[in-house]
């Protein structure tokens, strides 16, 4: 599934190209107005105090800007921002260190903090609460607890994952903001913000093309813009027209609901082949030729939020929705088929 288009995680090469995508001040985020708001409060609120804000977790699914408010954080309060990440934490002793090397007022974020360590994450705890950490030297019976004060510091956690953190780790957080998707109103604004940002000449119609096949993530329609201005470049007059993002949208597959070749390779097996189902996932993988894995993670998810995807206990089964999308009648009797009244 290399360079997938509609991929909701970014690679090294992507990731690059985000970074100067990204918003650098609460007011320049568009969208998340919840989270936005809630997050204002909580920064104004420690800036009259004079204080550290609280400690913040950011949850959501991929792509639709943790990092960046997490980097704004640190911006609203002018403080530094360090970073890393749970899977980079692997002994209480890197976290120590860490902690041990932060100045008052620091920001630290800890990306995919759902995949720290055990050790580490009971270390965290009491810095969070206490800022003090008890470092341990030396080894069994002879081993000793050294306390370590911290100055006071904000973590920011951000987890597409929330779920999977325990308990005691997410009731330390003081605020915890939950990213939602994105309307398509708020992602043509984001395009047209990326637009100016990466000098590319871009009409109305053309942005809102965009956007309404992005699957409501920033991501995706920066990814989305950036090999649209490639085919206006060499196929067009550079402008990025309605006419001119719709070409460039079926070229590479990402069809008007947002469905790429393999969603709706999944969603025509199941149609065609099956007849709306139920049909096990193994079977539909098979059927599409892909591993189940794929069909399950990288298909699957984004077709039931859609709603063109049931699963069920039987299976997986096509909604109505999907017969529609693909232009095929539903068969009567089909799952998800309502009986007409009276009949
Ligand atoms: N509200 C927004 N307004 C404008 N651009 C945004 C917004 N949210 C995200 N973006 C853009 O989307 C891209 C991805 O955002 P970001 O890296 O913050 O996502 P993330 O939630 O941290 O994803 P991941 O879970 O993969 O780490 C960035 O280039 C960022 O500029
Ligand atoms: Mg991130």
């Amino acid at each position: 599934m290399e360079g997938r288009l509609t991929a909701v995680e970014a690679d090294a090469d992507e990731r690059a190209v985000e970074a100067a995508l990204r918003p650098r001040r609460l007011d320049e985020v568009i969208g998340q107005e919840r989270v936005r708001e809630q997050l204002g409060l909580v920064l104004d609120a420690a800036k009259a105090r004079g204080r550290v804000p609280d400690h913040v977790l950011l949850s959501g699914p991929p792509g639709l800007g943790k990092t960046t408010l997490a980097m704004i954080i640190a911006a609203e309060m002018e403080a530094p921002l360090r970073l890393t990440s749970g899977p980079a934490i692997t002994h209480a002793g890197d976290l120590a260190a860490i902690l041990s090397g932060l100045n008052e007022g620091e920001v630290l974020f800890v990306d995919e903090i759902h995949r720290m360590s055990r050790p580490a994450e009971e270390m965290l705890y009491m810095a969070m609460e206490d800022f003090r950490v008890d470092v341990i030297i030396g080894k069994g019976p002879g081993a000793t607890a050294i306390p370590l004060e911290i100055p006071p510091f904000t973590l920011v956690g951000a987890t597409t994952r929330a779920g999977l953190l325990p308990g005691p780790l997410r009731d330390r957080f003081g605020f915890t903001g939950h990213l939602e998707f994105y309307e398509p109103h708020e992602l043509d604004g984001i395009v047209h913000r990326s637009a100016r940002l990466l000098d590319v000449d871009l009409t109305d119609e053309g942005s809102s093309e965009i956007a309404g096949r992005s699957r409501g993530t920033p991501r995706i329609a920066n990814r989305l813009l950036r090999r649209v201005r490639d085919y206006a470049q060499v196929r067009a007059d550079g402008v990025v027209t309605l006419d001119v993002a719709h070409r460039a949208l079926d070229l590479f597959e990402v069809d008007a609901s947002g469905l790429d070749r393999l969603d709706r390779g999944v969603l025509d097996a199941l149609c065609r082949r099956f007849g709306g189902g139920p049909v096990g996932i193994s079977t539909l993988a098979v059927a599409v030729g892909e591993e189940r894995e794929t069909v399950e993670e990288v298909a699957e998810p984004f077709l039931v939020r859609n709603g063109f995807l049931a699963r069920t206990p039987r299976g997986r089964v096509a909604t109505p929705a999907a017969w529609a999308h693909l232009g095929l009648q539903q068969p009567l009797g089909a799952p998800g088929d309502e009986p007409l009244p009276g009949s």
